[in-house]
């Protein structure tokens, strides 16, 4: 009797065993298949994780106009992305405190006056006074080193633009967010050009 009880408990055993086995391999089996397979990202997906990008890494707040609402300045939404609005006019900014050494912006930050004169936010839609004739490699070499329009002897981006942490942004992540800013409503906004430190 107390024979067959071992004989029991080891079966028993045994089939746990055998089942803890085969799950584990099952388990190996299914992370080799993911590891193998790439899952495929549509375009819908891309798009989304280039507007996630743009939340996160903070591009509209320079480069979208803003109004004074309840929450404090909000986003106004048919002027996203499209950076300083030419129809507004240009604030004298008071030269002898930037000689001093201050900075400052605009209330919406889509300008900001410094040592360095004064800058306007781009216009980052897809109109053609915005990005819409860039190619992915402009759109790069502007958002990793820093140059104006992504030409190869374009003048170096002014400050606030913070294309130094940008520096090692990812191809993939490159390419959602220009894939996303190509998939946003176009606006005709020519922004002006930067004005030189004397000329303010
Ligand atoms: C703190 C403000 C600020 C933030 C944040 C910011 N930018 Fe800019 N950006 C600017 C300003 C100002 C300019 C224009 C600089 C100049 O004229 O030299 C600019 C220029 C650019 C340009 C070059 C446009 C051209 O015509 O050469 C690109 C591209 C750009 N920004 C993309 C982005 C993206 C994408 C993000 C978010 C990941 C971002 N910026 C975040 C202020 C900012």
């Amino acid at each position: 009797m107390k024979n067959l009880s071992y004989i029991k408990f080891a079966f028993s055993f045994l089939s746990v065993a055998l089942f803890i086995t085969a799950c584990s391999e099952k388990a190996s089996e299914t992370t080799q298949t993911a590891a193998t397979e790439e899952p495929v990202e549509s375009q819908e997906d891309i798009v989304k994780r280039g507007e996630y990008l743009v939340g996160i890494m903070g591009c509209n707040d320079c480069h979208s106009p803003k109004k004074v609402g309840e929450r404090g300045p909000e986003i106004i939404p048919e002027l996203m992305l499209s950076g300083y609005p030419s129809d507004r006019p240009i604030v004298k900014f008071d030269s002898k405190m930037i000689k001093d050494g201050f900075g400052m912006f605009y209330p919406d930050l889509t300008a900001a006056a410094g040592p360095w004169g004064i800058s306007f936010a781009a216009n980052l839609t897809p109109d053609e006074t915005g990005n819409g004739n860039w190619t992915e490699e402009q759109f790069k070499k502007a958002m990793k080193e820093g140059k104006a329009k992504g030409l190869e002897n374009g003048r170096m981006l002014l400050p606030p633009m913070p294309w130094t942490n940008f520096t090692q942004l990812r191809d993939e992540d490159a390419h959602a967010i220009f894939t996303y800013l190509k998939s946003i409503k176009p606006v005709s906004n020519i922004v002006p050009a930067p004005i030189g430190p004397d000329n303010i």
